[in-house]
């Protein structure tokens, strides 16, 4: 479905917006991105950084991947628009549009900002875990660690700048955004939910991704970690 999910108005009841896989992949990727940061520097937690990564990575790939299967709200057709959309959307929160009255669309899924801000981050963390791989071959150059430098601390100032925005965007509609991303449940319209949270998939997809970080720690992997 195209265009808004509908306009400012009265979207009264809670309903299951973010299916499980979404949540599961949305909370275990910010704790593998922030623990990867955080395991970065020194040597004696290289394998801790490494499991870490490469999970990132797979829940990337996953997500990429559910972004065409998924339920309405997880795919990129319901929240990829045009650059022109964003900036639109953007300009809806200008002091002089909001002092002109214009009511501001309200998206029940990502908003046309927000969805280039998801691509942002995919891209980021795949750039991010591509470069750590290749600055760890043996006869890696110099150039992958600088790029994989500057692409593990972006994320960082990126997903700042996310959870800026989703508080900001929280405040002006009034909306508990991070709750939303926990539980599923936002207000919208009769209707407008999903049928179905995916709960086997989102649980197989925890076990999987725990099961992947404890396999690379342990080494069972040699071709990853060397
Ligand atoms: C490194 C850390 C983080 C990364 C890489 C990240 C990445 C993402 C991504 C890729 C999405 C899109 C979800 C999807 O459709 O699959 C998203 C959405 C979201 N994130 Fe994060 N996130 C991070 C941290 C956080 C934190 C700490 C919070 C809470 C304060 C948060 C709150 C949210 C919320 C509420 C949404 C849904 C936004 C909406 O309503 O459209 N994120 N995040
Ligand atoms: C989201 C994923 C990742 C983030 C955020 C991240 C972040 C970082 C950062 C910021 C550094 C620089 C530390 C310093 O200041 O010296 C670093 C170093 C390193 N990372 Fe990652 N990394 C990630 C994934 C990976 C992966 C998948 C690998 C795979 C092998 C990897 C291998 C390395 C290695 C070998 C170093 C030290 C050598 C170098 O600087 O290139 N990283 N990482």
């Amino acid at each position: 479905m195209s265009g808004p999910d509908h306009a400012a108005g009265v979207p009264v009841t809670p309903q299951l917006i973010w299916d499980l896989p979404t949540r599961v992949f949305h909370w275990l990727l910010a704790v593998c991105v922030l623990g990867a940061w955080l395991t970065a520097e020194s040597e004696r937690s290289r394998m801790l950084h490494l499991a870490l990564g490469y999970s990132a990575g797979v829940l990337v790939a996953w997500r990429v991947i559910w972004g065409f299967v998924g339920s309405r709200y997880a795919r990129f057709s319901n929240f990829v628009r045009s650059p022109a959309a964003a900036l639109s959307y953007l300009r809806g929160y200008l002091p002089a549009a909001r002092a002109a009255g214009q009511a501001q669309t309200h998206y029940v899924g990502h908003n046309p900002a927000g969805g280039w801000a998801v691509l942002a981050l995919l891209a980021v963390v795949a750039l991010a875990v591509s470069t750590g791989w290749l600055s760890y071959q043996d006869d890696s150059m110099e150039l992958w660690s600088e790029l994989h430098e500057l692409t593990g601390n972006g994320i960082i100032v990126l997903a700042g700048v996310h959870v800026a925005a989703v508080v900001a965007t929280g405040v002006l509609h009034r909306e508990n955004l991070v709750r939303a991303m926990v539980n599923g449940y936002k207000r919208a319209r009769y209707g407008e939910g999903i049928a179905g949270a995916f709960t086997l998939l989102g649980l197989l997809l925890a076990a999987a991704v725990l099961a992947f970080a404890w396999q690379v720690y342990s080494g069972v992997f040699p071709a990853l970690t060397g």
